[in-house]
């Protein structure tokens, strides 16, 4: 079976209760419980992740970087606007990742409009809520599509 790993940074452990007129009141745990079901129609594996700590993220991709993942869906949070480290180890691996936002982060305060991982990743969803989780995955699986 082919396995994506849901990487979700800083605070996002907080969704439900973190400003909800912005991000909503779905979990975490809901968005990957429904990104498992939607997966499963695929035949594909999550393995999910979340940190508060940058660092933490960088392991984690190094070690999924090692293995045969098929892909990342990747929400760095914060860390999307100033993550140089996490911009690398994503850089460092063969394995296609598509990033993900809840919020729209072009229509934000200005330090939301840049991405430093948006040009390292095949894709790049923002301001569909929960849903967006369901469109990365799409993303990957018609990225594989156009690579065969
Ligand atoms: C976010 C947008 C970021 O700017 C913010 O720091 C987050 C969440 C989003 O999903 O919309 O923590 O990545």
């Amino acid at each position: 079976m082919k396995k994506i790993a849901v990487i979700n940074g800083p605070n996002l452990n907080l969704l439900g209760i973190r400003e909800p007129d912005i991000y909503g009141r779905t979990t975490l745990k809901e968005i990957i419980a429904n990104l498992k079901k939607e997966a499963k129609k695929y035949n594909i594996k999550i393995k999910a992740f979340q940190s508060n700590h940058e660092g933490k993220i960088v392991d984690f991709i190094q070690k999924i970087g090692l293995k045969k993942y098929f892909g990342i869906i990747i929400n760095p949070g914060a860390l999307t606007h100033y993550s140089i480290a996490i911009r690398d180890a994503i850089k460092a691996f063969d394995i296609p990742a598509v990033e993900v936002h809840l919020s729209d982060i072009e229509n934000r305060e200005d330090f939301r409009k840049i991405s430093v991982i948006k040009d390292v990743c095949v894709g790049q969803v923002k301001g569909m809520g929960p849903e967006g989780y369901k469109k990365a995955l799409e993303t990957l699986m018609s990225f594989d599509k156009n690579k065969n």
